[in-house]
């Protein structure tokens, strides 16, 4: 296994190019078995997470071929309906083929999803909002087994205990535009992933409306057609590099970076001080005066994203001053704390409140990653802090920050990747 190996303390400088964005590419890859015919998908970041999924559907058929950041999926004649565990266990998000399974034939068999370190992630309203299609579903062999012989438009809320879900909107919208009917999703999510996994369906021929706010529309078609789509720019890739920019007092140019996406966090950063203006073809995020504590809370988009949290709070823990973070997405999601607190940090957890106190300088550590985000943050700290930092475990970040090394390599950061003997 590889770790990170980062000397802190220089300023980064220069522009970076930010990826496509990974949860949008994963449902889009999966709404490509929504017809038999050829999509070309591209703005693919190379990520772990990618090739994943683009196991899952070769493993069910399709045709695979990579050509650089454009991926062409060629579903034709597929009959495989199975996801296994072999492969669902290794990403949650697999579970985003249910919906284009259930759909193109009438039954799926994924595996069912386990929990993670960022908390038990439940699939109540994926089951929820394929149910009000009218699919059968039956939970064995630690598989959802759905039958969907008789599918037809419905209506549903998709409102759970922590608010809309991302992926159980993907999977009903994704489910409704071959069922006969119209379909309402009511408490939708509203994210941008959301609304571009919709417009990609809208090329292949689907009839959606309301994408992007609360109540999504879908009249089912009896056929969808293959599409070329070229996949958003990840807002959560660029917010990391903003705080970078933040961290370590720098001036980053973040190419395609779009602020229509990004605005809780900006606002955020820019009331903390950070100076961010647009620029041609992105965003500057620009070191301009002393940073200062913020307190805020995760919320659903577009509220502040729950995969900044980690980062944001990298950003505080070297901010003179008090700053209460609160995770009202994932309660549990704060297992980098310790990592954090071991580099000299002075955060402590009362429920899902993370308070943090501000201190001076932080100091190198051997630290450990307990997922994507997290690691992210241990990556930002290791920027700032005084001395060596060796983030392990880093696989996590593979999944989801495309070469992140030679990124940040290239503005300016002491960074390199190597074996980790230890692991
Ligand atoms: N939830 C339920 N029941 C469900 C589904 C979700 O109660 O059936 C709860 C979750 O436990 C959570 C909340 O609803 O409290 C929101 O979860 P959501 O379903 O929106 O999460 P997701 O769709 O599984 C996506 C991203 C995550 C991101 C969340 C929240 C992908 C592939 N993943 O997950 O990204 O944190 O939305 O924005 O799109 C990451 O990139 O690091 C990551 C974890």
């Amino acid at each position: 296994m590889d770790k990170i190996v980062i000397e802190g303390g220089r300023p980064l400088k220069g522009t970076v190019e930010i990826s496509g964005a990974k949860n949008a590419c994963l449902p889009i890859l999966a709404a490509t078995l929504l017809t038999d015919e050829k999509s070309v998908i591209s703005n693919i970041p190379s990520l772990k997470d990618m090739s994943t999924m683009l196991k899952i559907l070769k493993n069910l058929g399709a045709r695979v071929e990579q050509k650089g950041d454009e991926i062409i999926v060629e579903p034709k004649g597929y009959k495989n309906y199975i996801a296994p565990y072999e492969l669902v266990s290794t990403m949650r998000a697999s579970i985003c083929v249910l919906g284009p399974l259930l759909a193109k034939q009438r039954r799926a068999e994924v595996s069912y999803p386990g929990g993670c370190t960022i908390g038990s992630r439940p699939i109540d309203l994926h089951l929820k909002g394929i149910r009000a299609l009218g699919a059968d579903i039956k939970i064995e062999r630690g598989y959802i087994v759905a039958d969907g012989k008789r599918l037809h438009g419905g209506s549903v809320y998709l409102g759970g205990h922590f608010g809309s879900s991302v992926l159980a909107t993907d999977n009903t919208m994704m489910a409704a535009t071959l069922v006969k009917g119209v379909t309402v999703i009511e408490n939708a999510a509203c994210e941008p992933e959301v609304v571009d996994l919709a417009d990609f369906l809208v090329k292949m021929g689907a009839r959606i409306k309301g994408q992007g706010t609360s109540r999504i529309i879908i009249e089912g078609v009896k056929k969808l057609h293959g599409a070329e789509h070229s996949v958003i720019p990840d807002r959560i890739e660029a917010g990391t590099y903003m705080i970078a920019a933040a961290i370590t007092k720098g001036d980053i140019i973040l190419k395609h970076a779009r602020l229509e996406h990004m605005v809780a966090v900006v606002d955020k950063l820019f009331e903390a001080g950070l100076e961010v203006t647009k620029v041609h073809g992105g965003l500057r995020a620009k070191y301009a005066r002393r940073i200062k504590p913020m307190d805020i809370t995760t919320l659903q988009y577009p509220g502040f994203p729950t995969d900044m949290q980690a980062q944001f709070m990298s950003l505080m823990a070297v901010t003179g001053g008090i700053s209460v973070i609160t995770e009202k997405i994932y309660p549990e999601r704060f297992i980098h704390i310790s990592e954090m607190n071991r580099m000299g940090a002075d955060i402590l957890l009362e429920g899902p409140n993370a308070i943090v106190k501000g201190v001076k300088h932080l100091s190198g550590a051997p630290v450990m990653a307990s997922d994507l985000r997290a690691s992210a943050a241990l990556v930002l700290a290791g920027l700032v802090a005084k001395g060596r930092t060796d983030v392990r475990r880093i696989y996590h970040l593979d999944r989801g920050y495309e070469k992140l090394e030679a990124k940040f390599s290239s503005l300016g950061a002491k960074i390199h990747r190597e074996k980790d003997k230890q692991a």
